[in-house]
This record gives structure tokens, sequence and C-alpha cells, in this order.
């Protein structure tokens, strides 16, 4: 759907270049400078036909582009059709990190989000702050997150794979660095990974006394747990996760480590404070969000 309008407008600006290359060349093959010419050659001043000509043409080209293109932005706007059985996925823009909340499933994640292959899924996007816009290019289609209002985007992923989401709204000093991966399972794949989110996490003692003491709880949620913080992103299964800091780095120790001695010097403006941890509490954490599948 989204595809077709694509290749509809890159089949007329084919076509348009093939024209207008077409008669460049032809103007200067047919009217270069030859031995024998004297002064300038005839010139043309005021031609009904060809203005007329070159204001019609480009006009109807655009009419050809901008129906099929409004028609498919309404189309993905409004509900996608009953029998497609569509997956809900509601995502809220942040300051700067993505929130997915799969109401049907129970499930609530951040920053990275699994769907099954064939289903069509309908996001409703909404902003908690700023406006921010949800991308992910290769499965097409982006439209705005705005504070106070629901808009819709749905489309079917129908190719396994992993696809690199962007937000394309200028929202702040971290913009660049809210990022997002969109993992397109089996149907199988998927519902074991809604279960690892689900079932009750496997919960270190020791190390949830430390996030506790440490204030992580105030702002994290953690599934199952005291922990229910909405400011930041949940970390139920952070330790899963390919990626920390909205998409921007590899989920490793060091990373981690680096992250939780400074979010700021990480990621420009990051709402998360700089908490002054010994590196004893750090290695704690680390061990401690690593453990939680
Ligand atoms: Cu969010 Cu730019």
């Amino acid at each position: 759907m989204l595809l077709d309008v694509y290749q509809d407008v890159i089949w007329w600006s084919v076509g348009i270049f093939v024209v207008v290359e077409a008669l460049l060349l032809f103007a200067v093959l047919r009217f270069r400078r030859r031995p024998d010419d004297t002064g300038m050659p005839d010139q043309v001043h005021g031609h009904t036909a060809l203005e007329v000509g070159w204001t019609l043409i480009p006009a109807a080209i655009l009419f050809f582009i901008a129906i099929p293109t409004v028609r498919t932005i309404f189309l993905t706007q409004r509900d996608p059709p009953p029998q497609a059985d569509a997956l809900q996925v509601s995502v809220v823009g942040h300051q700067w990190w993505w929130e997915f909340q799969l109401p049907e499933l129970g499930v609530v994640t951040a920053n990275e989000l699994h769907l099954p292959r064939g289903r069509t899924v309908l996001f409703t996007l909404t902003s908690a702050d700023v406006i921010h816009s949800f991308w992910i290019p290769r499965l097409g289609g982006k439209r705005d997150l705005n504070p106070g209002e629901e808009n819709r985007i749905w489309f079917t992923p129908d190719s396994i794979g992993v696809y690199e989401g962007q937000c394309a709204e200028f929202c702040g000093a971290s913009h660049a660095n809210m990022r997002m991966r969109i993992f397109v399972d089996e149907p199988d794949a998927f519902e074991r990974w809604v279960e690892t989110l689900k079932g009750p996490a496997p919960i270190d003692t020791t190390g949830f006394t430390t996030f506790l003491a440490s204030g992580c709880a105030a702002c994290h949620a953690i599934a199952g747990t005291p922990a229910q913080g909405k400011i930041g992103p949940t970390l139920t299964g952070v330790g899963r996760r390919t990626t920390i800091a909205a998409g921007i780095l590899p989920n490793t120790p060091e990373h981690l480590a680096n992250w939780l001695r400074s979010p700021d010097s990480v990621k420009p403006g990051a709402l998360m404070p700089d908490l002054n941890m010994s590196e004893t509490r750090i290695d704690t954490l680390v061990t401690f969000l690593y453990g939680l599948q």
C-alpha cells in the first residue's frame, strides 16, 4: 500500500527524467554552435501553446501523484480491515526513548519491539512530552507522535529481519540518539518473546535491594516486582535487549556501566541524572540488570 505510492512516484520521476534529459540532449545537439553561425539564433518570446503546455502537464502529473498519496495517508490513519485481526501496539514517544505497550498481551517494553511476521500491526502513536516522529524506513511510513493526541499507522511486516527505526522530528538535544529496533519474528518466536516478558522475572534479591536503594525504582519498572516507575523506560527483560540507551549502543556490560556512571555523556540531555555511584555499586547493578532476562 505504502510501497505502491513509492513506486508510483518513482515511475513518474523516471518518466520526467527521461523526457527532460531527451529534450536537453536534443537542444544541445540540434542548436549547437556551428562554424558558419553568425550571431544569435532566432529567439522565441511569448509562445502561448508552449506556456500552457508546460503549466498543464506538470499540474496533471502532480494531480496523479497527489491523489494516491493523500488516499494512502488517510487509509493508514484509519482502522485496518477487521479481518486482519491487527495486533495493537501503543507507542509513546519520550525524550529520548520509545515506549511500546501491547495491551492485549499484557506486555510493556522499550526501544526494542518484536512483531510476528504476517500479522497486521496497528500502531497508535502519542507523546509524553514534545512532538516525535515514528519512522522505520524499511517497514514504510512515518508519522508524528503528538502530545495529547492519537495518530495511527498500520502495516503488515512480511519478512523476517531486524529493522532500524529513528525519531524523525526534531525533539531536543538527543533527537538523533532516539532510535529503536523492530524484530520481525516467526509467530512462534514472537510468542516466546512475549512469554519471557510476561513470566515472573528471575530476580536476584541482593541486586534488587541495591536497585531499590539507588532509587532506580522511582523512574523504572520491572514487571512482577514493586518497582513500577513510569518516567524512564521499563527494565523488564533489559538483559535480553541487543542495545541500550534507545538503540545507540550495543548492550554490553561496559556500555551499561558507562551509562550508569554518566548518562549525560552517553546521551546528551538525558533526563536520567548522574547518580554518583561507587564502582562497586555500578558492578552490582550491571550484574543485576543483565539478570533481567
Ligand atoms: Cu524524538 Cu526526535
